[in-house]
């Protein structure tokens, strides 16, 4: 099994930008955290981040034919991009959306998500945890044994 997970815009700054919404921990923290989870999972994964809606619709268009999942936190692009909309339904692989903050109990201009049109579920407002509860659905609902291969 292969998971590819992308961050959007200004999950980078994470542990510095409103805590309040987002926690302490920093990416690398995020990043170490899921690798590590991988692993004891034996399964394969692959972490990117941009700022740049055209480099993430690049990184979901690369991931056809390579990977098995994609757990993918859009940010603010969750509420305005129909081109990553359209970029996940143009792959065909096994999408969850993740969001830190609980967007269902914040402003009204996040109550829409374009990209979770595309997706198989949507996971909100259980911190970082909520990454690794979405590699754990895709392994379990969409995963086979034995392929421990990296993308
Ligand atoms: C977010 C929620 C979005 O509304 C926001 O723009 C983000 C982060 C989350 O993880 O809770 O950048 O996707």
């Amino acid at each position: 099994m292969k998971i590819l997970v992308i961050n959007g815009p200004n999950l980078n700054m994470l542990g510095i930008r409103e805590p309040a919404h987002y926690g302490r921990e920093t990416y690398a923290d995020l990043v170490k955290k899921i690798q590590n989870h991988c692993e004891e999972k034996g399964i394969g994964v692959t972490l990117y981040q941009s700022n740049h809606e055209g480099d993430l619709v690049d990184k979901i268009q690369e991931a056809y034919g390579t990977a098995d999942g994609i757990v993918i936190n859009p940010g603010a692009y969750t509420h305005t991009s129909i081109a990553l909309l359209d970029a996940v339904k143009s792959v065909n692989i096994p999408t969850v959306e993740v969001h830190i903050s609980k967007v269902e109990e914040r402003e009204d201009f996040r109550q829409i998500s374009y990209i979770r049109l595309a997706c198989v579920k949507t996971i909100t407002g259980h911190g970082t945890d909520g990454y690794l509860e979405a590699i754990d659905f895709l392994s379990e609902e969409y995963g086979h044994d034995g392929d421990l291969s990296a993308l």
